[in-house]
């Protein structure tokens, strides 16, 4: 075993079981890796990433070391990473610091660790291995070629770095690709979501009210799922034109401190912090279930329940409850983290093989483009979604039409 930092090396044939699941169904990213095997184009790459740590990232993982890359991985929540896979990535000869329920200051150090091997490229999820380049760990940008951004939340924390100019090293926004946001974060967490909440609780959703908090692409699958197994869904927004289109698209619309009242399920996917609070809370029906889906666990306010409860106790696997002192019990899945991560094994798997095809691509992308790219925010460019989505379409057994020339000619197109 390499120096890595997991829970239980004995957890690898699990974890690799579970690996070799993901690896059936993902056909995108197995083109890409029949390419990287042949063409070692990684080799001599030490690539760091920071993800949720379960069987889908670690395909990924395991591609980029058969293109010839060191890959180094840690985790990007102390709760979604899963110590099988931990055990089975090691297992591989990746370098792995991660464990489940890490603290804060374990989490911390296994960042360090990873950035210790002086990485070419990072992959990061949600923006801490960038924020530690920037602040205490600018030598580790030593190598540095540059990285990509796999979240909504980690894209908002770059695009701030690049408007005070302090943007350090090229970094590419594959959320941003249409092949990532337009099915990872609508149709993944509006799968996966649901999972998390229905293998916890093992309730019905179909006859209950569900509060979705944030109508972007999260909200918007979130949503629309639940409405397919039978929810009355609520929004709430602060973005009008998002707002009016949850209202066109069939959904009640209203501000939170209303929809307190009505919810049955309150779910925040928004980026954004604070959206469940005390006020919140108060007006809330006995047995009310809040969970959230967006990237860091400061949507939902865990420290507002705590100070305005009696007492808590674990009603279920990852569901604790919470006796308010107006003797009402509200339930809080996952401690408020991702509740599809935490309490579920994330999106599906053929949604992340588009979302990882990305990935795989933006890494050659970083390694081909070195000399011409400079620190700022990249976005893919298109032909690299085409790609991925027509061997996607393809592997589904799909055929689509081609322009002819003379349409081509028509529509102004080269
Ligand atoms: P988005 O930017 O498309 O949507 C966010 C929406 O929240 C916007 O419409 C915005 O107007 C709204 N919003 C902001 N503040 C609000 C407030 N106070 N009240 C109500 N609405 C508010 O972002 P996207 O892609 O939907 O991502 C949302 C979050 O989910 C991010 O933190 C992202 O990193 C995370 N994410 C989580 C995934 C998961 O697996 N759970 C997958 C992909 C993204």
């Amino acid at each position: 075993m390499n120096d890595s930092m997991i829970r239980d090396i004995s957890l690898a044939e699990e974890g690799l079981q579970r690996i070799r699941w993901v690896g059936k169904f993902m056909p995108a990213l197995n083109a890409l890796k029949r390419d990287f095997i042949n063409n070692q184009a990684l080799k001599g790459k030490t690539i760091v990433m920071s993800i949720h740590l379960e069987a889908k990232t670690a395909y990924l993982a395991l591609t980029l070391q058969s293109a010839g890359a060191d890959v180094i991985v840690t985790g990007s929540n102390p709760l979604s990473t899963q110590d099988p896979i931990a055990a089975g990535l090691v297992n591989q000869g990746i370098t792995v610091y991660a464990w489940h329920g890490c603290t804060d200051e374990e989490y911390t150090m296994f960042l360090n660790k990873a950035l210790d091997h002086m990485p070419h490229i990072i992959i990061d999820d949600g923006g801490d291995l960038v924020h530690l380049l920037h602040s205490n760990r600018t030598d580790a940008k030593k190598n540095l070629i540059g990285g990509s951004e796999e979240t909504t939340t980690g894209i908002y924390r770059l695009k701030a770095l690049e408007k005070e100019n302090k943007l350090a090293f090229p970094m590419i926004a594959v959320n941003d690709s249409y092949c990532k946001y337009l099915f990872d974060n609508r149709y993944g967490t509006g799968q996966s979501v649901w999972d998390g909440v229905i293998r916890s609780t093992n309730l019905t959703v179909t006859g209950k009210t569900v509060v979705v908090a944030g109508y972007g692409w999260c909200g918007k699958g979130v949503s629309m799922r639940a409405k397919g197994l039978g929810a009355h869904v609520i929004v709430t927004e602060v973005d009008p034109i998002k707002a009016i289109e949850a209202v066109f698209d069939g959904f009640e619309v209203m501000p939170m401190k209303k929809a307190a009242r009505y919810g049955d399920i309150f779910l925040t996917v928004t980026g954004d912090i604070d959206i469940i609070t005390e006020k919140h809370f108060m007006e809330m029906k006995d047995g009310a279930i809040c969970a959230n889906a967006g990237h860091f666990d400061c949507e939902v306010s865990r420290k507002d329940l705590e100070r305005i409860s009696d007492s808590h106790y674990e009603a279920r696997k990852n569901i604790e409850a919470y006796i308010l002192l107006n003797g009402n019990t509200i339930y809080l899945m996952a401690e408020g983290r991702l509740v599809n991560l935490a309490a579920g094994d994330g999106h599906p798997v053929e949604i992340m093989d588009l979302s990882f095809a990305m990935q795989a691509l933006a890494v050659s992308y970083l390694c081909e483009h070195e000399k011409e790219l400079r620190p700022q925010l990249y976005l893919l460019p298109r032909e690299l979604d085409e790609k991925v989505a027509e061997i996607k379409l393809k592997s589904m057994g799909y055929e689509i039409d081609t322009l002819s020339d003379k349409q081509k000619e028509y529509l102004g197109l080269d």
